[in-house]
């Protein structure tokens, strides 16, 4: 399967960094990025911060060439607010822009945002339009099932995005009632790829490369999307793809490589966040990095109490001796 929209070809298996607030700003893409995915999704935005140029926000959006393509996700409820800032999220030039009609986050969907638009699609469809006929680039969108399992309008609102002229959409196949809960249900997936005229891409509970394989197989998606594992094993894109092209893939990541890329990882972080920020971040992310060691405890407990970055970062250089030993 590829994607192919003006401005964007995507190739065979594709494979998506999904958008998470608070884990896939610059640093985490240029990690990413490394395991080759197809494509990635910044942090979603508020509309109404990137109209006021909140600095912050325009901060979570910017984007380096070397992590192209990028999509932006922006999420709002007014129609020309919207369409404002998907201009101006146009002109830092991602390859598509992408609009979130699934955040269940009381600070999202609690304000009209996110999935509680699912509860009104004809205010979908005037979003949807307004962005689209405000903007030259593809335009994408990504959603839930519905409101709850009473209410379960997933097909409905993928022809009006289809009539709205959204050129990609992506499916986690929960409610929003649901939030994380359950598991996401692929049939779903399966249904709206065989009756939707634009590409579908598959999201939810992929954690393995077999998951993965299995994702395309049930529902013959044109992609597949992979959020919380990207967290715990960046890995993972890379995995798939080996996989999927060549029916094998490393299970283990060795502890050297763990290393490296947690340096890397670290060093992103300082440059692109700051000093201060970047050893916060990085207290987020070690867990991910060491999780499988006997001793991730101890060196957690002694990174955490430092703010020396000299020294945290020669724990992590170090961490051989310090973390894999029993
Ligand atoms: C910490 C976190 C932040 C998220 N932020 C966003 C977001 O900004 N926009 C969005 O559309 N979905 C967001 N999501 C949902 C994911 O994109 C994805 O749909 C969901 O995690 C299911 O995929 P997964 O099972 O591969 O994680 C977020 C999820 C998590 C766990």
């Amino acid at each position: 399967m590829s994607i192919s929209l003006p401005g964007l070809k995507l190739q065979d298996h594709v494979l998506m960094l999904a958008p998470m607030d608070g884990y896939t700003n610059i640093p985490f893409r240029l990690i990413i990025k490394e395991m080759s995915p197809s494509l990635m999704f910044t942090e979603f935005v508020n509309s109404d911060a990137v109209i006021h140029e909140n600095k912050k926000t325009i901060g979570k959006i910017r984007i380096l060439p070397e992590e192209r393509p990028v999509a932006i996700q922006i999420f709002g409820h007014k129609p020309e607010n919207m369409a404002e800032a998907a201009k101006i999220v146009e002109e830092l030039e991602p390859e598509l822009i992408d609009l979130n009609f699934g955040c269940p986050a009381p600070t999202v969907s609690g304000h009209g945002s996110g999935a509680a638009l699912l509860k009104d699609l004809p205010l979908v469809a005037r979003i949807c339009e307004s962005v689209v006929n405000a903007v030259k680039i593809p335009v994408s969108a990504k959603t839930r099932l519905g409101w709850d399992r009473t209410s379960i309008n997933v097909l409905q609102t993928v022809k009006i995005f289809e009539e709205s002229g959204i050129r990609m959409v992506t499916l986690h196949p929960r409610t929003k009632a649901q939030k994380f809960e359950g598991k996401s249900d692929w049939n779903y997936i399966r249904e709206i790829k065989k009756v939707s005229k634009i590409p579908v891409i598959g999201n939810g509970d992929i954690i393995t490369p077999e998951d993965a394989c299995e994702m395309f197989k049930m529902t013959n998606c044109d992609g597949i999307m992979i959020g919380r594992e990207a967290v715990k094993n960046p890995w993972i894109f890379s995995q798939v793809r080996d996989f999927l092209e060549k029916g094998t893939y490393l299970k283990e990541i060795p502890i050297s490589e763990r290393k490296r890329l947690c340096l890397k990882h670290f060093d992103l972080s300082l440059e692109f966040l700051g000093e201060h920020k970047g050893l916060l971040e990085m207290r987020k992310l070690y867990q991910n990095y060491f999780r499988a060691y006997p001793n991730i405890k101890h060196f957690k407990q002694a990174v955490f109490a430092s703010t020396d970055l000299v020294f945290v970062r020669s724990q992590i250089e170090n961490i051989d001796e310090n973390i894999s030993s029993t």
